[in-house]
């Protein structure tokens, strides 16, 4: 396959139909409280860090003054254990009183405006994974209804305490009743994530006509270990995974974890990378109040986001793991331009690998042009056979932007002949 024309080729895979409420047409980005916040509801002792309404707004501020929004994180999530133990007396989902005092609603106009969105958390079993209130089978139009009155722009609907058959009729029947509200709801299905195994004992074309994205696998714990085991899962199932994702809807390999405890610098920039080649949704799960400048400087990546924001949404692929442990990523963008990552599993030393576009299987009669995502750096006048070095640190990434300039016998002509090719060329940063 030419791999220049790798994104054409990839996107006449006959997809099925996806979910039509037109939302996430690029992967969602935003904030998601869980992995960095978990369950803590103890606002005595630990008022600054717990689930209140209090934190998703010191969040909300941050999304919007510190350069976040302007990026596309738009998003504002609360995961569980945001409701009262029971629901009311009508039956009605409420919101633990001394903890979102002011209710859900005003929270989502506080979150409104500052020009962001709200998501939510349900589980269609008897009780949510913390042991709260769970919607069941019975309560979907009730709980959908009481969403969309509250002005919420995202529901995470997780399987805790579900058996599979509930499952199978309670994720179809949330998409219908979010549809029947007539309020855009953007749909994250944990589906998948409680059916597991190799490969994935799951209906992906059934999911992509009802969900907008979903988690396919465990959840993401703050270490390395945990982001290797996700991405391993993710790359060794790509032949079921990579063709299902797609505008609208979107693979979950779970939430960024950058800014937090468990990853050293390389590592960050790692998940970032990968999650970009992924077309993985954005959630970042840090603290933005504290986060280090370093951890800002990833996340906040434009050229990175501008990939994994691309409008084609192809997922990308593994395509080559060496003996030497450099692993190659690739994902076909719009323009003709490709994102290539270079991964290295060694615990060594920075390792010095050379290899060439043409071993990569690019098409040997081009001239091409790569940016570096983290330096900025451009390399000129690469021809597909060259061979070229890139130092790749231990459990780090090279990550490159790559596209065409000419062909080789013809000078110039490149984007003469392909001239929305110009638009990919060497971003500002
Ligand atoms: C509901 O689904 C229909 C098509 O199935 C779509 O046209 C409409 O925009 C959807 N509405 C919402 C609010 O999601
Ligand atoms: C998967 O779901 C699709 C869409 O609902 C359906 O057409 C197809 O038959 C299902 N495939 C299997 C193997 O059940
Ligand atoms: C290149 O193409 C050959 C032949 O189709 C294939 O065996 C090989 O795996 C490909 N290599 C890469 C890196 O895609
Ligand atoms: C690139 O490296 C390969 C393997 O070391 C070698 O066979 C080839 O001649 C080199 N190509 C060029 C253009 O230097």
């Amino acid at each position: 396959m030419k791999l220049i024309n790798s994104a054409f080729l990839l996107s006449l895979i006959p997809l099925a139909l996806a979910l039509e409420n037109g939302l996430m047409r690029t992967p969602p980005m935003g904030w998601l409280s869980w992995e960095r916040f978990r369950c803590n509801t103890d606002c005595k002792s630990d008022p600054h860090n717990c689930i209140s309404e209090k934190l998703f707004m010191d969040m909300a501020d941050r999304l919007a003054m510190d350069g976040w929004r302007e990026l596309g994180y738009v998003y504002v999530n609360i995961d569980d254990c945001w409701t009262a133990k029971e629901r009311s007396a009508t039956g009605q989902l409420i919101p633990d009183p001394e903890r979102f005092p002011s209710g859900i609603k005003a929270l989502a106009d506080y979150v409104h405006g500052r020009g962001l969105k709200l998501g939510i958390y349900g589980d269609i079993g008897t009780f949510t994974c913390g042991g709260y209130p769970g919607t069941t089978l019975d309560r979907i139009e009730q709980d959908a209804l009481t969403f969309a009155q509250w002005g919420v722009d995202m529901l995470k609907f997780d399987g805790c305490y579900s058996s599979s058959d509930v499952q199978a009729q309670g994720y179809p029947k949330m998409s219908k009743a979010l549809n029947a509200t007539g309020r855009p709801i953007a749909y994250s299905c944990s589906w998948p994530a409680y059916r597991g195994g190799l490969p994935p004992q799951v209906n992906y074309t059934l999911l992509a006509n009802i969900c907008n994205l979903w988690r396919n696998y465990d959840d993401i714990q703050d270490s390395w270990d945990s982001v290797l085991s996700i991405v391993d899962w993710f790359f060794t199932n790509q032949d079921v995974l990579q063709p299902v994702a797609g505008p609208g809807h979107w693979n979950d390999p779970d939430m960024l974890i950058i800014g937090n405890f468990g990853l050293s610098y390389e590592q960050a920039r790692s998940q970032m990378a990968l999650w970009t080649i992924m077309a993985a949704p954005l959630f970042m799960s840090t603290d933005l109040r504290t986060i280090s400048e370093s951890a800002k400087e990833i996340l906040q990546n434009k050229l990175m986001i501008k990939i994994n924001q691309d409008p084609l949404g192809i997922q990308g692929r593994r395509i080559l793991q060496e003996k030497s442990h450099i692993e190659v990523f690739l994902r076909p963008l719009s323009h003709s331009a490709n994102a290539l990552v270079f991964f290295s599993r060694r615990t060594d030393m920075p390792y010095r690998y050379t290899t060439s576009l043409v071993h990569l299987n690019f098409t040997q009669d081009v001239v091409y042009e790569a940016q570096d995502v983290y330096t900025g750096q451009i390399i000129s006048g690469l021809k597909a056979a060259d061979n070229f070095t890139v130092v790749v640190n231990p459990s780090g990434v090279v990550m490159w932007y790559l596209y065409p300039t000419m062909y080789l016998d013809q000078p110039f002509s490149f984007v003469q002949q392909h001239p929305e090719a110009r638009k990919a060329r060497p971003f500002t940063l």
